[in-house]
């Protein structure tokens, strides 16, 4: 079944951020001058999928009308030398559907994808976490690659990364049998560990690909700490019957839900885009 979907939960408060998320949404802060999301739903399209199910909360209206026609300023920079900014977000819309819905509580990664479930329905999908903004200088992206993965094993799919060791309490850390050098069927996975207590140093990053039993085994997850919902029992439970591959992608991620990451992230796209010549209007 053809991967159509893609999902991205952005319904968190993006704390670390603040005040920048007080009154504006983390996902639509910009490396140069995009918006995280737009990033996302780039990298989605490039994947093949075409409906964009987006999971918004109290705030986050921005993001709906990035994504529609904003008639007035249209018009103001019609003809004018400044048309060009607009024409790939134009492009974009035109290629994909947007759906919506909203997590009313934020109660945690899991919930958010579960709120999702309408959107969705009964097939295969990607996840798209768009504070990782992920890049590739050559060759696919990292959610056209995992659907590759998701064709081969036909199961959920995680993307992940080696991280060091002090850095595995941030993550979801998964350990399992080696298929090859970048492919792993996942027997393990702890959430946040201390780096004592960690089985790898492999951390979950913001790209999945999932089977819609999912859904079911997220209701079966009882809260965590601070009430919140993870993924990561949901994903145990598949793991437990071999169900989750966990791909060690070819890219670069940066972590744009922290301010060091943000600053990489715009020092590395600044660098890239410098030499570009500016189209003519
Ligand atoms: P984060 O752990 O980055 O949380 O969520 P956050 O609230 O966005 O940011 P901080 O930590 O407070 O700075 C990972 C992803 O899960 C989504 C977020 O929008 C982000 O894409 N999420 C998290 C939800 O949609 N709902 C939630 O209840 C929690």
């Amino acid at each position: 079944m053809p991967i159509k979907k893609c999902l991205f939960p952005a319904a968190g408060y993006g704390t670390r951020f603040l005040p920048a998320t007080k009154a504006m949404p983390k996902e639509m802060l910009p490396v140069m001058a995009k918006p995280l999301i737009q990033y996302g739903v780039e990298e989605a399209v490039e994947a093949g999928m075409k409906i964009m199910a987006v999971v918004t909360g109290r705030g986050k209206r921005a993001i709906e009308d990035h994504f529609d026609i904003s008639y007035e300023l249209e018009h103001q920079i019609k003809g004018s030398s400044k048309e060009y900014l607009l024409r790939e977000i134009r492009e974009l819309i035109g290629r994909c559907t947007f759906t919506y819905t909203r997590q009313i509580e934020m109660r945690g990664l899991g919930d958010a994808i579960l709120k999702g479930e309408p959107l969705i329905g009964q097939e295969p999908f990607g996840v798209m976490l768009a504070d990782d903004l992920c890049t590739r200088e050559d060759g696919e992206g990292v959610l056209a690659q995992m659907v590759r993965i998701y064709e081969r094993f036909g199961c959920s799919v995680v993307a992940v990364q080696e991280v060091s060791r002090e850095e595995t309490g941030k993550y979801g850390i998964v350990a399992g049998e080696r298929i090859d050098e970048d492919l792993m069927r996942v027997e393990t996975m702890v959430e946040k560990p201390d780096p004592e207590e960690a089985p790898s140093n492999l951390a979950i990053i913001g790209r999945y690909i999932l089977t819609p039993d999912i859904f079911r085994r997220i209701e079966e997850t009882k809260p965590g700490k601070g009430g919140e919902i993870q993924i990561t029992d949901a994903l145990m439970a598949q793991a437990a019957e071999g169900k989750v591959i966990a791909y060690r992608f070819k890219g670069r991620r940066f972590d744009c839900g922290s301010i060091d990451g943000f600053v990489e992230a715009t020092n590395y796209f600044y660098e890239k885009e410098r030499g570009r010549e500016e189209p003519k209007a």
